[in-house]
């Protein structure tokens, strides 16, 4: 049996971890890294700290826009189908390098899995809800994260090769979780439970001068110190738009998974429009603000512990300054156990 994993962006990476791992001894397991993100700390530092195979073929395609990157991906990819012959293509998530490794799969005999398949947050002007919903339309394995991802399928009439799986970014946490070094906090100048952490990164923020103004203008009235390791996609537009940074907001470099991750444990709140961080929040119990209308984990926000505030400037200082009221938390994203429930049903692949 051979598989080949597609991933591209940090978020891949992430999740392809504990895949890989699952893995490793149990089948061939070719990787493909499209290029999408190609500086170091988007990409490399991630299969150094991870512990990630070598990718078999670095397809550097880097950033363009959507047409002409899915575009080269897809021509890169099909090359590297025809002449790997894989019996399961996987792809992860939801971003460009998805969508290319679900097209350049799906008029090829190898079977096609989709990790988050079911994922929705309805709104179709969002990039990642196309590529969600072209992605799950075009695969044969579908590994949905809850039970509302595979009602989603249900409810667009998908529902052969469905498993809910769990969440393979819990796996990814709780192999870090004993990982995490608390020091990191001093790199920053922080101590935990005095700052928020926040992350911005969708378009939808960063493209529009408005909403990158509003969230950095309600940081800036905050008491506590927020650290903002920032996607060069948002250093850019800070500079583009030219928004002041407030003082007692620190816009750094990205920094690694498991730095990420210690900052994400010791912060009083998170602040993102990040998919991923939404759900690490809430592994590790800290209170999360997110910043867009929308969410792709509304389990989070039924449980309270994820509030969802778009971009109004008060309603982001409201929430981030409130108290919570924290009940228990349930456990709808599995029990991290998700690679190997995906690794089981890619064995029983014919
Ligand atoms: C992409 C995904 C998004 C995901 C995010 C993870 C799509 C449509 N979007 O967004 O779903 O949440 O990755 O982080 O696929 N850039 C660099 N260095 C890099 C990569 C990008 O400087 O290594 C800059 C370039 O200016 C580029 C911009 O960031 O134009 C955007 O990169 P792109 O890969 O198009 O989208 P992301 O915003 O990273
Ligand atoms: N992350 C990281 N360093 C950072 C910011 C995020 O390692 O400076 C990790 C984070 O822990 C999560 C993943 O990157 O696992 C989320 O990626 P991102 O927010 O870019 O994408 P999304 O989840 O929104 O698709």
């Amino acid at each position: 049996m051979k598989v080949l994993s597609v991933v591209g962006t940090r978020p891949h990476f992430v999740k392809a971890a504990p895949v890989s791992r699952a893995l490793d001894g149990a089948c061939e397991h070719v990787l493909v890294h499209t290029g999408q993100h190609y500086d170091d700390a988007l990409s490399e530092r991630f299969f150094r700290e991870l512990d990630i195979p070598r990718p078999d073929h670095d397809l550097r395609v880097g950033s363009a826009d959507h047409g002409p990157q899915t575009a080269m991906m897809l021509s890169s990819l099909s090359a590297v189908l025809r002449a790997e012959s894989p019996d399961v293509v996987l792809v992860y998530g939801d971003t460009n390098s998805t969508l290319a490794g679900a097209l350049a799969t799906a008029k090829l005999p190898p079977t096609l899995a989709h990790v988050e398949a079911g994922v929705r947050c309805f709104n179709r002007d969002i990039p990642e809800e196309v590529n969600r919903v072209l992605t799950d339309h075009a695969s044969d394995l579908l590994f949905a994260p809850t039970e509302t991802a595979v009602d989603n399928l249900a409810a667009e009439g998908v529902t052969a090769g469905v498993t809910n799986t769990g969440d393979v970014l819990y796996d990814a946490l709780l192999w870090a979780r004993d990982r995490l070094d608390a020091g990191v906090l001093d790199e920053f100048g922080v101590v935990p439970g005095e700052y928020v952490l926040s992350t911005v990164h969708r378009a939808h923020n960063t493209d529009d001068p408005e909403r990158l103004g509003a969230i950095l203008r309600a940081f800036g009235s905050l008491a506590l110190p927020v650290v903002l390791p920032a996607h060069p996609r948002t250093r850019e537009a800070v500079a583009a738009h030219g928004l002041d940074v407030p003082a007692n907001v620190k816009l750094v470099e990205p920094v690694s998974y498991l730095d990420f991750l210690a900052l994400l444990d010791g912060a009083a709140r998170v602040a993102t429009d990040s998919g991923g961080v939404r759900k690490e929040a809430f592994y590790l119990d800290t209170p999360c603000v997110t910043l867009r209308e929308e969410t792709v984990w509304p389990e989070t926000v039924a449980a309270g512990w994820n509030e969802l505030v778009g971009t109004d400037e008060g309603a982001i200082v409201r929430a981030l300054t409130r108290e919570w009221d924290l009940g228990e938390k349930p456990a709808p994203y599995g029990e991290g156990d998700a690679a190997l429930a995906i690794r089981e049903a890619i064995l029983g692949v014919e």
